[in-house]
C-alpha cells in the first residue's frame, strides 16, 4: 500500500491509497458513521472487484445508489438526482459519500457532495485509468452545461481516494487507451523516465492484444491487465505523485496547475465540436464519438506541434517533438490525429474556460518531462499551426 498525501499550507488535504486489493477499503471507511455510496451502473454489472466492495458496503449498511455514466448525463439534472437521493436517505452533515467510478461519476458525484447541505465531505473510488490517474485527483468536481465541458463546477478535495488498478481488467480497451494519454500527460510533464517505460509497457499490452481474433478480445483484454497490473501499479502511483505534488503547490489554478492543462485546451474544442457534431445528425464516428482521453492525445499532438514552431521558429517544418509524440501516442494505441481544423476550434477554444483577457494559457513542451506555459491569443495559435 502506498500513499500519496496531498498538501496545502503544510497540511494534509487530502491522500491517495494505492492498493493491491480492494478489501483495504474498509479500513478507510471506519472512522465514518454514514457512507452513502453511488456507483457507476456499468461497474456495478462487470467489474468483478466491484461485487466485492458492493458485498462489503452491503455489510455495513450503506445505502447505494447507481448512475449512468456518459457525458449527455453529465448534467445539473443528475447532480439534483442525487442530492434528492441524499436527502431522501436523511444524509446530514456527517456523511461521506463515496463515488465509484470513472471520471463522470466521481467529477458528478465530488459536485452533488459539495453542494449538498453546502458542503458535505466525499471519496473517490476510480475504475478508470484516466480517473486514478487524473480525474479523481485534485479537487476539481463538475458537470456540462449549455454544450461547454466542465462549465460548472468547483475546487473541492476528496477526504480520500482509493486506487486500486485491479478494478481495472473490465474496463473496455477502448477506455483503458483513454487513460493512457492522461497518464503520459503526466510524465510529459515532469517524468520522461517514466514516460519512456509507460510507452514500453503499453506497446507490450498493445501488441500481445492485437494478435486476438476479435470474438475473444474483452476477455483477452482482462487477462492482459491482469497479467501487466504490477508493471501498471508503479506508473500509476508515479502519474498520482506528478499530479499530487502541483496540485499542492498550486490548489487552485493561479499558476503552476494550468501545467495538467497540456493538450486540454485543444481537446475541450474538440469535445464541444464533436458534440455539436453529433447534434447536426453527422454519424462519421470520427467526428463525432471521441472519448476525453482521445481528444487530449489529439491536444497533445497539436501542442507538441505549436511547441515545434514557436521554439524552433519554423512555420513551414514539422518537426522532432510533434513526430515523437505522435509515434508514442500511437504505440500505445491512439489515433492522436484531430478530425477538425484549427479554425473550426477556434470559437470553441475562444469560449474556453482558461481564456483570460483575451489570451488563453497554453502548456507548451520544450522536452519530454520540461512544459512551461505561454499566454497566446486563439488568433496567433491559429496563424501558427496553419
Ligand atoms: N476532475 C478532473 O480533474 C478531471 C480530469 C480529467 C478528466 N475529467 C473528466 O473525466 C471524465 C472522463 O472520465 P473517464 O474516462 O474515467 O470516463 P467515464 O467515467 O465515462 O468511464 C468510461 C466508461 O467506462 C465505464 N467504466 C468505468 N469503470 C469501469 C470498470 N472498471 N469496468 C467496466 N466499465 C467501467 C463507464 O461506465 C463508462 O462507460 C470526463 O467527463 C472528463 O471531463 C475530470
Amino acid at each position: 500500500m502506498d500513499q500519496i498525501n496531498i498538501c496545502s499550507e503544510g497540511r494534509t488535504i487530502s491522500r491517495v491509497i494505492v492498493a493491491e486489493d480492494i478489501a483495504g477499503l474498509d479500513g478507510c471507511l471506519q472512522k465514518y458513521s454514514r457512507v452513502y455510496a453511488v456507483m457507476d451502473s456499468n461497474v456495478a454489472m462487470q467489474c468483478p472487484a466491484a461485487a466485492e466492495l458492493a458485498q462489503m458496503l452491503n455489510g455495513r449498511g450503506v445505502p447505494g445508489m447507481l448512475v449512468s455514466a456518459s457525458e449527455d448525463r453529465k448534467t445539473m439534472d443528475t447532480v439534483m438526482e442525487i442530492c434528492s437521493w441524499l436527502l431522501d436517505n436523511g444524509a446530514d452533515r456527517n456523511a461521506l459519500v463515496l463515488a465509484i467510478g470513472g471520471g463522470i461519476t466521481t467529477d458528478m458525484t465530488g459536485f452533488a457532495a459539495s453542494i449538498y447541505k453546502r458542503g458535505v465531505r466525499f471519496a473517490y473510488v476510480p475504475t478508470t485509468l484516466l480517473s486514478q490517474v487524473d480525474a479523481a485527483v485534485g479537487g476539481k468536481t463538475g458537470v456540462n452545461f449549455d454544450n461547454y465541458k466542465n462549465m460548472l463546477g468547483v475546487i473541492r478535495q476528496p477526504e480520500f481516494v482509493y486506487v486500486c488498478p485491479r478494478v481495472l481488467e473490465s474496463l473496455p480497451h477502448r477506455d483503458f487507451v483513454s487513460g493512457i494519454a492522461e497518464m503520459l500527460k503526466a510524465f510529459m510533464i515532469d517524468g520522461a523516465e517514466d514516460y519512456s517505460r509507460a510507452v514500453e509497457v503499453f506497446f507490450e499490452m498493445m501488441k500481445e492484444y492485437s494478435i486476438v481474433p476479435e470474438e475473444d478480445a474483452s476477455e483477452y483484454w482482462a487477462d492482459c491487465v491482469n497479467a501487466h497490473v504490477s508493471e501498471l501499479t508503479p506508473l500509476i502511483a508515479s502519474a498520482i505523485r506528478v499530479k499530487a505534488g502541483v496540485v499542492s503547490r498550486d490548489q487552485f489554478e493561479g499558476g503552476e496547475r494550468r501545467k495538467l492543462n497540456l493538450g486540454h485546451t485543444f481537446a475541450h474544442a474538440i469535445e464541444t465540436l464533436a458534440r455539436r457534431e453529433a447534434m447536426t445528425g453527422d454519424e462519421r464516428p470520427e467526428k463525432t464519438d471521441i472519448t476525453h482521453g482521445e481528444a487530449v492525445a489529439m491536444g497533445m499532438v497539436l501542442a507538441a506541434r505549436l511547441s515545434d514552431r514557436i521554439f524552433k521558429g519554423d512555420m513551414n517544418d514539422v518537426t522532432a517533438l510533434e513526430e515523437k509524440v505522435r509515434a508514442d501516442l500511437n504505440a500505445c494505441g491512439l489515433l492522436p490525429d484531430c478530425p477538425f481544423g484549427v479554425e473550426e476550434m477556434a470559437e470553441a477554444m475562444h469560449k474556453d474556460k482558461k481564456a483570460d483577457g483575451g489570451k488563453v494559457h497554453f502548456v507548451l513542451l520544450k522536452d519530454i518531462g520540461d512544459v512551461t506555459v505561454y499566454d497566446l491569443t486563439v488568433e496567433e495559435v491559429i496563424r501558427l499551426l496553419r
